[in-house]
């Protein structure tokens, strides 16, 4: 879907491009310290020696293949205790790109809480760091890892897949960079705008498992149960089997792909 481009105020994107980094998300919170990265300033490194992933994993990445980089973004009109929606917007920038690359596929998905998937297998990953002043956000580093051109993948790695993968075609690393971004300031200008009606039905129209009876690992045992939605905090919600209500944080509950 075509967000509405009134109303908008996109910031434009100073790219910075380097060979190598640790982190491209490290680097933007050790340079906040000098407060020098303007609002909408992509940091992207070619290859990331030490790349974070999500619940203190690494993200690996094939140096110049894939899209590791990260977006400083400074929401100080979102309530800090509302961070979930930036991941939400992040998350349908990251769709709709790939939904515009790969038209003809209907099994891209919004994987709970930050990933995509394309069928059974993830093809993005993201992590968002966020850095806050008592109630107020100073910086949210938002840091996207798109598998692209790589097409063998560490045997330790669950599922991942890539653009090349799924297409049997190289991508342009620039190219689909700038087609993410394009998609990032549409979206969090409607974030901005306060349109969460219009984030919350992409996200729940694309999300995997969406209202869905499937099986989870909840608490170290096998449930049953459908994804009802995700409540403010960003916890996902589950009605099992039997009428039950569950809220679940990341560490709570996996699902079994
Ligand atoms: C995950 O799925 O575990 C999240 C992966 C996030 C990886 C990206 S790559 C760019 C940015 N820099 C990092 O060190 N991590 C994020």
């Amino acid at each position: 879907m075509k967000p509405d481009t009134e109303n908008m105020q996109p910031f434009g994107f100073d790219i910075l491009v380097f060979d190598e980094l640790e982190s491209t998300n490290l680097f933007v919170v050790e340079n906040e310290e000098m407060n020098a990265l303007p609002e909408g300033t992509v940091v992207w490194a070619k290859r990331q020696t030490a790349g974070i992933g999500q619940s203190g994993n690494s993200w690996s990445s094939e140096a110049g293949k894939n899209l590791t980089f990260s977006i400083v973004l400074r929401p100080d009109f979102l309530a800090v205790q509302s961070q979930f929606e930036l991941h939400k917007v992040l998350s349908v920038a990251v769709w709709n790109t790939l939904h515009e690359i790969m038209p003809q596929r209907d099994d891209i998905k919004i994987k709970w809480p930050n990933d995509i998937y394309v069928g059974t297998k993830k093809i993005c990953g993201m992590l968002v760091n966020n850095i806050v002043a008592g109630n107020n956000y100073r910086l949210a580093v938002a840091g996207i890892g798109l598998n692209v051109n790589q097409t063998a993948f560490d045997p330790s790695l669950p599922n991942p897949t890539s653009l090349k993968n799924l297409t049997g075609d190289d991508f342009e690393l620039f190219n689909i960079l700038q087609k993410l971004l394009h998609n990032v300031v549409l979206w969090y200008d409607i974030l901005k705008n306060n349109y969460l009606q219009k984030i919350n039905k992409e996200y729940f129209a694309n999300m995997l498992d969406f209202g869905e009876r499937k099986n989870y690992r909840y608490r170290n045992a096998e449930i049953q149960a459908t994804i009802t939605g995700v409540d403010k905090f960003g916890r996902l919600q589950l009605q099992t089997a039997d009428k039950q209500s569950l809220v679940c944080d990341i560490k709570e509950v996996q699902f079994i792909i």
